[in-house]
């Protein structure tokens, strides 16, 4: 064999190859988490031969690359990529792309589709044909589908053709530092653990703000909306995360239960309950974004309030909230403990995905001095700003990457947690239009309608920053 590894990218010349993918397996060549015989095949239709494709590839690598770029390591990577023009869409052309297979002669095989979901069908069929191919993983990315019902279609499709122990559904929330620390934080510690449950917990928050607007994606997000786009996969695993029992041991198979148990439990929103479970926004001047409709009623902003049916949780308001263009990219998880007696503030554990990464506790003293009086102190741990001489901690699609290549599915999406996911948000999005829920306007740099923290408010809580 000439190579351990060939990943192909189809989508070779997209967004998400150049300033995701391409960054990440160039960091992972220099941290040696490449294996050193693989070869990274970019599959598109543009006309770039491999020289003319590197040099366009070098320029993004500059960019987005999280180590600072070396022409000695980048030269090094360089030997991995190769470009293969071809028409993923036509199926006559993976005959020509198995000769190319042939030719590397690889132990394995990764394929990365990095396209819409509308290619998914003709590119497992076509790979299907190559009768040499060695046994593949298939990485794909949501939308896993137009519609619950396609998404199905394709994944039985995918499965059937690749076996569903090959496919890796990728929810790049899993791959980041903090996010995996949750179960750290929540297990390992037996003054949190002991005190994890609506009997201790008074509310939950899990808010995930942008500065950024949909960018050059008006199209793709305006058929989406924030519900879709990042409740229903990446909130959804981290509420899961929070709210799971202890798995029994923590093997992706356990974790994958046990989250699953929190979806499924979770409580359906009752018509005479929806205002009262979400609020919707639009920021000023998203209609007159690129490919996004005049007229469109997509939200770019959702308020919600979640609860969970079971023992543990009953009782317990879980709130979420995302949106774009609200002035600040921050994300993070809330956990207000009950109070003592209503006049002490409550304690709050607040633990910071990013951009910072680390660990807020606020608790209650005594003032010091003369006085009794009960005021309330602090503890802030950054983890980053620890670590930021020395090397970050790796990006999500390397951590990812690098699972994949190793077979390690914890960090990967489960296909029945998406569909219990994704009906969940659409039957709430059912309700909202057969309710005519209203859709709040707000001016980009705040932090969203008011109506969202009115809604808080309403139950004794507010969004905490
Ligand atoms: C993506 C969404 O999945 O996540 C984007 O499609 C969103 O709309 C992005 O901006 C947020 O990711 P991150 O890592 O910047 O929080």
């Amino acid at each position: 064999m000439k190579y351990d590894t060939c990943i192909t990218i189809f989508g070779g010349t997209g967004d998400l190859t150049f300033r995701k993918l391409l960054p990440a397996l160039y960091t992972m060549s220099r941290t040696r988490k490449l294996p050193a015989r693989s070869k990274i095949l970019l599959i598109g239709r543009r006309d770039y031969d491999t020289a003319s494709y590197t040099a366009l590839a070098r320029d993004w690598i500059r960019r987005f690359s999280r180590l600072p770029y070396s022409e000695e390591s980048f030269a090094d990577f360089a030997g991995h990529l190769e470009y293969y023009r071809m028409d993923f869409s036509d199926g006559t052309a993976y005959e020509g792309l198995g000769q190319a297979y042939e030719a590397l002669q690889a132990a394995s095989h990764i394929f990365y589709l990095a396209v819409a979901p509308r290619f998914f069908s003709v590119i497992a069929a076509g790979l299907k044909t190559i009768s040499n191919l060695k046994e593949g993983k298939i990485i794909i990315e949501k939308p896993f589908g137009e519609t619950l019902s396609s998404a199905k279609e394709l994944n039985q499709q995918l499965e059937s053709c690749f076996g569903p122990e090959n496919i890796y559904r990728i929810d790049h929330y899993l791959g980041k530092e903090m996010i995996r620390n949750i179960q750290t934080i929540r297990f390992s510690n037996p003054v949190f653990a002991n005190a994890w449950n609506g009997e201790m917990i008074e509310a939950v928050e899990i808010s995930a703000l942008e500065d950024v607007g949909v960018e050059n994606r008006g199209g793709y997000y305006d058929a989406s909306g924030a519900l879709k786009d990042m409740v229903q996969n990446h909130l959804f695993q981290i509420l899961s995360i929070l709210a799971m029992e202890r798995p029994g041991a923590f093997t992706s198979e356990e974790m994958h239960a046990r989250q699953l148990e929190v979806l499924r439990a979770l409580k359906p929103v009752a018509p005479e309950d929806l205002e009262q479970s979400l609020i919707l926004g639009q920021y000023d001047g998203y209609r007159s974004e690129p490919l996004v409709s005049p007229e469109s009623g997509t939200e770019t902003y959702a308020c919600m309030r979640l609860f969970i049916d079971n023992d543990r949780w009953n009782g317990t308001p879980f709130y979420i909230r995302t949106g774009k263009r609200t002035g600040l990219r921050e994300t993070e998880v809330s956990v207000i403990f009950r109070r003592p007696d209503p006049e002490t503030e409550p304690d709050i554990l607040l633990i910071k995905i990013q951009p910072t990464e680390g660990i807020y506790l606020r608790f209650n003293i005594k003032r010091p001095g003369d006085s009794e009086e009960v005021v309330t102190a602090s503890m802030d741990f950054c983890q980053n700003c620890i670590l930021e001489n020395q090397v970050n901690t790796p990006e999500a699609y390397e951590r990812l990457l690098t699972a994949c290549i190793e077979g390690e599915r914890s960090w990967f999406s489960q296909w029945d947690q998406i569909e219990i996911s994704w009906n969940y948000i659409e039957q709430l999005k059912l309700l909202a239009a057969s309710r005519n829920l209203p859709l709040h306007p707000y001016l980009p740099g705040t932090r969203g309608p008011r109506e969202a923290e009115t809604l808080l408010n309403t139950f004794g809580h507010h969004w905490l920053e």
